[in-house]
């Protein structure tokens, strides 16, 4: 049994493996829709979400399976002092596989030394969130047509932002990779992946704050959100929230065919008088999360929708 807590608990071979699966999904949705009959998933959010728990319910659905599963940690028995670990033991006699998303940085590792059926990691406080990151590798394989020999500009919250981090981690294992941190200085991406990620693989990358003088080298722009709910003090989430803002105007020096992504919920970073311009990608990297979730539930679940 395999559950996926970090992105780095699939192999290069496996992820291709999913986007290929993903991409079968999109063009043959009818093959797939009988395929999780009477297999159940649970959603258990500890924290709040609207894109990676309804997609998880929604790709389990379009599977043909159910879901049960709980949206705030008040309305679940942590309220009454639970352990995560007693919480999967008790979610597994009910369901075959588990999506949670936790505060805790590393809650989801423990359940899934616990569990008796596969969890998957749906975002780990400032951490990780592999599920996220497979979203945006279909979205990059689908825009750009490669994995590898891309600039990749990351802005806006590099600190706190987990989906970045994963995407990082990722990203690094594939060739031609350049990095552009774009933050302000209080945001900058953490020391440890710089030190034992990038600097140790000699991935390429370089640090600034200014938005508008790297924009012209980027391949991908992937914005993010100040994560106001990882700050200790309202004042300086206060000062951060809006250094950076993406308008049309800002992307005069951009190539023509950038692909500016996001994993959203948006705030105020990306304008939306930049929806309509075709090189943002964000809502369709919203649909190809529903699909890549699919096709990890029928990986995790071993169900091999070719065999019959
Ligand atoms: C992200 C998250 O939860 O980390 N959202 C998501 O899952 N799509 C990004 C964010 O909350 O800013």
């Amino acid at each position: 049994m395999r559950s996926l807590i970090d992105i780095v608990d699939l192999s290069i071979s496996e992820i291709d493996e999913l986007i290929a699966r993903a991409n079968d999904i999109i063009e043959n949705p009818k093959k797939y829709r009988d395929v999780c009959r009477y297999k159940k998933l649970a959603t258990l959010f500890f924290e709040p979400s609207t894109r990676t728990r309804l997609s998880f319910e929604a790709a389990m659905m379009e599977l043909g399976g159910n879901v049960i599963g709980f949206s705030e940690a008040n309305s679940s028995s942590a309220a009454k002092g639970e352990s995560v670990a007693d919480t999967v033991k008790t979610v597994g006699c009910y369901a075959d596989i588990i999506a949670m998303r936790h505060p805790k940085e590393g809650a989801p590792m423990v359940a899934s030394m616990h569990s008796e059926v596969p969890i998957i990691n749906a975002g780990d406080g400032g951490h990780n969130h592999p599920t996220q990151t497979l979203t945006d590798l279909l979205t990059i394989s689908r825009e750009k047509g490669r994995l590898n020999n891309l600039t990749i500009g990351l802005c806006g919250d590099l600190k706190f932002g987990r989906t970045v981090h994963s995407l990082i981690v990722a990203m690094t294992r594939y060739t031609g990779i350049r990095f552009v941190l774009i933050s302000p200085e209080e945001l900058k991406l953490p020391e440890y992946l710089k030190r034992d990620l990038l600097d140790k693989q000699g991935v390429s990358y370089a640090e600034t704050t200014d938005l508008e003088a790297a924009m012209p080298e980027l391949d991908i722009l992937y914005m993010t959100r100040v994560q106001k709910e990882r700050f200790f003090n309202e004042a300086d989430y206060i000062r951060l929230k809006d250094s950076y803002i993406l308008n049309l105007d800002k992307l005069k020096n951009a190539k023509q065919d950038l692909s500016i992504m996001h994993p959203l919920p948006r705030v105020n970073e990306i304008s939306t008088e930049v929806d309509s311009d075709p090189r943002a990608c964000y809502f369709r990297q919203v649909l190809n999360g529903k699909f890549i979730r699919m096709a990890l539930i029928l990986k995790l679940l071993e169900v091999n929708p070719d065999e019959d």
